[in-house]
């Protein structure tokens, strides 16, 4: 579907001039080329790539997120294998289970699901997968590799609005961009890609935080604006620039009695009166969501054909 056919359909966009960047039609055409790609690997003889990842304990949200991982893996035509552990398990017993896919000649790529358990330190497990694997760009090799602009895993979040903004042609060099939220996932690895010498990047980086006085003002001065703040509907149209790029990392499930499922999905923007003064915006849900799973199945592909360590 096109911008405009989409445009046309979606009629919470009253403002014709705003463009609506549509994560799960890009997502889905990434899977395509994916899929493609795995076809010729396979047609010549190569070996399927294969995405690994971990789950411990029950976490209802983590089960989604895995389960969607493993029916992307099928869909693309990756191998994929789930180990899943007990809540309980040792830290010890995980580290060995880590390096046991180290190891494993046949995998191409690890993620191990967060949350972890209390008793289990994120820091130690993430340090243990080979740099390598780590197609959840987590590592510390790997983020120093981002910072360094060298080739790199990028997680997941940060890459999926990398490429939307590079598919939308959306011009960054120059601007001002304003990230809300320091997260190690989602805002530190986007303001060095957003300032880093490339496209997109070269830009004029403010990366605000809870800290981070006067907030509307900078938001306000943001000629591309990325919210990562886990608020829903934070930022109110007051804040943010006629004819800006935003992009709502948010994701926020609110009861609403009018839906058979009796619920809703809202962003970190209040999408109704934000859509009509920005130039573009990803919506919620259907923007920067399906875009994560896909940046994964990409970075294993690259980890297969041995595209970022060589
Ligand atoms: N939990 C929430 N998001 C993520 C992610 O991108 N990777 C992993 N491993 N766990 C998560």
């Amino acid at each position: 579907m096109s911008i405009e056919e989409y445009r046309l359909k979606n009629k919470r966009i009253r403002d014709p001039m705003s463009i609506l960047i549509d994560g799960k039609k890009t997502a889905q055409d990434i899977k395509n080329e994916i899929a493609a790609r795995v076809a010729e690997i396979k047609q010549a003889g190569g070996k399927q790539p294969h995405l690994a990842a971990i789950l411990v304990g029950e976490d209802g949200a983590s089960q989604t997120y895995v389960g969607a991982k493993v029916k992307a893996c099928e869909e693309v035509g990756f191998t994929s294998t789930l180990v899943r552990l007990a809540a309980e398990v040792s830290e010890e017993e995980l580290l060995q289970t880590v390096e046991d896919i180290n190891q494993n000649l046949d995998i191409d790529g690890l993620i191990v699901q967060l949350p972890l358990p209390a008793h289990i330190s994120v820091d130690k497990v993430t340090n243990r997968i080979r740099p390598e694997k780590d197609v959840d760009g987590f590592t510390p090799a790997n983020v120093g590799r981002l910072t360094l602009n060298w080739p790199a895993y990028v997680s997941a979040t940060p890459y999926g609005i990398v490429e939307l903004l590079k598919r939308y042609q959306i011009e960054t060099s120059g601007k001002h961009c304003v990230v809300i939220g320091r997260s190690h996932i989602v805002g530190s690895p986007m303001s060095i890609l957003m300032a880093r010498n490339g496209y997109p990047g070269n830009a004029t980086v403010t990366l605000t935080h809870s800290k981070t006085k006067d907030l509307a003002t900078i938001c306000r001065m943001a000629d591309v604006l990325i919210v990562a703040i886990g608020k829903p509907e934070f930022v109110t149209a007051d804040m943010v620039k006629p004819g800006a790029v935003v992009i709502d990392v948010g994701i926020h499930r609110i009861v609403d009695e009018t839906k058979k499922t009796g619920f809703r999905l809202i962003g970190d923007v209040k999408y109704d009166e934000v859509a009509p003064i920005a130039s573009a915006i990803t919506p919620v849900p259907g923007g920067v969501g399906p875009m994560t799973i896909a940046a994964l199945l990409y970075n294993t592909l690259q980890s297969a054909e041995k595209k970022v360590f060589g």
